[in-house]
């Protein structure tokens, strides 16, 4: 059967579903493996029980993404095999970055998948699939010299209105921090910046299709250095005054952050951005890990506490709304009490937003694993339930302290009720509002009434800036 067409007879399409884990790298990933699949004659299935094929966008960050891997496996198999009894050929790929570091493991550990793709090669998708059509069980995990992003197919107009009012564009990739508990370096190799201009034809063709924000996202994205035009290095701060001046494109965004980064002379233009630039968006996620200096420096974050804390000051200084998240984790080897009691002063003296908290997982391979002195876990997970309860009340002062006010929102599709809308704050916070569906890829001045779990609930005022598409959404 010739690859890449309407199956034998029938005129329907091959049928893709894509399911990510891990982050917004993975997120992003994941569609431009849609994308390229495209042109091959695929089209997305929210469904994987009628999808020709499944790809899993494996994270392999803590120990439980790996087990939820062979778990997701054994959930695919069974609908592969329902798939071969009704003569209908179903293939499982994993891709991501446990494809990346498991390799050939993973075709060892199970005969499900027939294809296993690391994150540097999903351009080489095609033709992957092609030999795992004809029966070959293929893996591919070489990190290759071509330019992944230049060979991946751009999304369709159709595509991308599809997605939405909000895309991500990956800016920067790979990692050369080598945090000692961290396997991103392993998974994603070293520290990549792609070119001003490609970043700039990107963004102009998702505003053109009505984008109205866009998230510029790389594992460290503050450490961005692409070549402009004329081949001089430019940083991250004047990507965003280049991007801010795109036609249509209301918020910007990046994430996410090194402190290493964000401290010393080189981010000055990045802090004052977020003073000059109106549509960069006042809330950044700036992982900290922890608040005691003897476990940063067992990380090898190459910051200290003082640093992280002169970080914030400035970026408040630059900008007094900014609000801020961040990332910890609690039980490094290593961590006593009185480390750990640092970290929750941190919290206190910050003030966050919000954070994602974790407990230490130890990962092969990795420096931090080798460690002698590993924090018994029942002691993890009471420290993470501490900074968890001090996070959780940061995070409903922080949603508390906007009733009565007016904010911007980012009008970005239906919510469950009728008429009502979904849409974003400049603090990513969830709005529902009652309003008239022609509004999604608005901004609009909504005055907050109610805070819910996850939600916020206001009522509109006014539009502050139509969609740059009068039918989009429509
Ligand atoms: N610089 C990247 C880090 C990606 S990993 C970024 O910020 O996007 C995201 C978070 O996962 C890290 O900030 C860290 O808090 C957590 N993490 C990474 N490795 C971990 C490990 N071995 N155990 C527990 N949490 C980990
Ligand atoms: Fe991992 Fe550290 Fe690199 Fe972030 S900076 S990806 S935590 S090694
Ligand atoms: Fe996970 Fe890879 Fe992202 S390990 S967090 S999917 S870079």
């Amino acid at each position: 059967m010739a690859y890449g067409f309407p199956r034998d007879g029938m005129n329907s399409p091959r049928k893709v579903h894509v399911k990510s884990f891990g982050c917004q790298m993975n997120v992003y990933d994941s569609n431009r493996m849609a994308d390229t699949l495209a042109p091959e004659g695929y089209v997305e299935t929210a469904s994987p029980a009628d999808a020709d094929l499944v790809i899993l966008n494996t994270c392999h960050i803590r120990e439980k993404a790996v087990d939820k891997l062979y778990s997701e496996i054994g959930r695919m198999r069974e609908l592969k095999d329902a798939a071969n009894a009704d003569g209908r050929q179903m293939l499982i790929a994993v891709a991501g970055c446990v494809a990346q570091a498991e390799g050939k493991e993973i075709v060892r550990r199970t005969d499900s998948v027939d294809l296993v793709v690391g994150s540097q090669n999903y351009h080489r998708l095609p033709s992957l699939l092609a030999r795992a059509r004809g029966g070959e069980t293929v893996v591919d995990t070489e990190f290759p010299l071509e330019d992944k992003f230049d060979a991946l197919a751009q999304p369709s107009p159709q595509a991308i209105a599809k997605r939405g009012v909000s895309a991500f564009v990956t800016v920067q990739e790979g990692c050369d921090k080598f945090c000692t508990f961290c396997v991103v370096p392993y998974t994603r190799g070293a520290e990549v910046s792609r070119p001003v201009e490609k970043i700039v034809a990107d963004v102009d063709r998702l505003a053109a299709s009505g984008v109205r924000e866009v998230t510029l996202i790389g594992q460290n994205v503050n450490a961005y250095h692409g070549l402009d035009a004329g081949g001089a290095p430019v940083a991250l701060g004047q990507l965003l005054r280049r991007l801010a001046e795109v036609p249509g494109i209301a918020r910007l965004r990046y994430m996410t952050s090194h402190p290493r980064d964000m401290i010393g002379g080189l981010s000055d233009d990045l802090i004052a951005a977020h003073g000059d630039l109106p549509a960069l968006m006042p809330y950044v996620h700036l992982p900290v890990q922890s608040g005691s200096d003897r476990m940063l420096a067992a990380m090898n974050r190459k910051h200290t506490r003082a640093d992280y804390l002169e970080a914030i000051a400035r970026l408040r200084a630059a900008r007094a709304d900014l609000a801020f998240t961040s990332d910890f984790i609690v039980g490094f080897p290593g961590e006593t009490e009185q480390d750990f009691r640092d970290t929750l002063t941190l919290a206190e003296e910050v003030n966050f937003a919000t954070a994602y908290t974790f407990m230490y997982s130890s990962r092969p391979g990795t420096p931090a694993a080798e460690l002698a002195d590993q924090v018994p876990e029942a002691e993890k997970a009471e420290r993470l339930q501490r900074l968890q309860a001090v996070i959780t009340r940061q995070w409903r002062a922080f949603n508390a302290s906007f009733v009565g006010k007016t904010m911007d929102i980012l009008v970005e599709k239906p919510g469950k009720l009728t008429g009502q809308l979904v849409g974003r704050s400049p603090y990513l916070q969830s709005v529902h509002v009652m309003a008239r569906p022609s509004l999604i890829g608005s901004i609009v001045k909504v005055v907050i009434t109610d805070v819910g779990t996850n939600t916020l609930f206001g009522e509109m005022t006014q539009t502050v800036r139509g969609p740059a598409h009068a039918t989009l959404g429509a």
